[in-house]
């Protein structure tokens, strides 16, 4: 049996979208594909697959610190093939060279990256709500695309050194992080403390032990989970609401 195993990171849902598409070309072309989420997934994995997959969203032109965790603690290998795909706003640049460069390294064989345009996880403007669901209908495609050409051995993963370097070690500074977490609020009035937020946080900086919820802005990495799952859209973004991805 052709088995794929896919790790994927989501905050407002896109990627997870994605990681779903993917997986049913997989199955329609005979894998076996299973869905892994990172956060759960640290344990070491001795399996050995037709394909890895890694699927995360792009921050800070880079990705999230814990994606960045969850792929320096992957097993050394020999020659696994392993593909990756990113969903982003707009751009990036520091995250598909130097994963690379750390898979390698690893022994993986980078067979396929692609990066796909979708909607913003911080979407504040009313106004680009319907381009944004536009953008993810095109996507869903570009995805099914990516994963017959990848099953088809007709995907690359190329690879800028220096300036790739460059962008990426800007997210390596955790004030970066801190600073773009202390942008998210929660209006009190509209809480209702029902806890969802700080039960899918994945660095568990939300906690409620005053009587009212909090954020640890040292441990939170602003993946937007908590914004977009809140029932009431409590949480706000630089003082402004954020159009939920449902
Ligand atoms: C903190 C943060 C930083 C982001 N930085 C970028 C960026 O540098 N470039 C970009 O194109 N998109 C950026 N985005 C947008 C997301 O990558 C994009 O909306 C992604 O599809 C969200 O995926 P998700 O729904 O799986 O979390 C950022 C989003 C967040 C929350």
């Amino acid at each position: 049996m052709k088995k794929v195993c896919m790790y994927y990171f989501t905050g407002s849902g896109n990627t997870l979208k994605i990681a779903k598409h993917i997986q049913t070309v997989f199955n329609e072309n005979g894998y076996e594909c299973s869905l892994r989420n990172m956060e759960d997934s640290l344990e070491k994995n001795d399996e050995l697959y037709t394909y890895i997959g890694l699927l995360f969203p792009v921050a800070i032109q880079s990705t999230f610190p814990l994606v960045w965790n969850f792929v320096n603690n992957l097993p050394e290998v020999t020659k696994q093939k392993i593909f990756m795909v990113d969903t982003l706003e707009s751009f990036s640049g520091g995250v598909v060279g130097p994963m690379k460069k750390i898979l390698t390294k690893k022994g993986y064989h980078c067979v396929g990256a692609i990066e796909i345009k979708m909607s913003s996880s911080m979407q504040r403007n009313s106004k680009k709500v319907e381009a944004d669901q536009k953008k993810n209908v095109e996507a869903v495609k570009t995805a099914s695309d990516f994963a017959k050409n990848l099953i088809a051995g007709k995907t690359r993963w190329n690879r800028v050194p220096i300036l790739s370097d460059a962008m990426r070690s800007i997210s390596k500074d955790r004030s970066i992080w801190t600073k773009q977490s202390q942008k998210l609020t929660i209006d009190h009035n509209l809480c209702i403390m029902c806890g969802i937020c700080k039960k899918n946080c994945p660095v568990k900086a939300i906690s409620d032990s005053t009587g009212k919820i909090e954020i640890n802005h040292n441990l939170c990495e602003s993946c937007m989970r908590c914004v977009n799952r809140c029932p009431k859209n409590a949480f706000k973004l630089g003082g402004k609401i954020v159009y939920q991805n449902k």
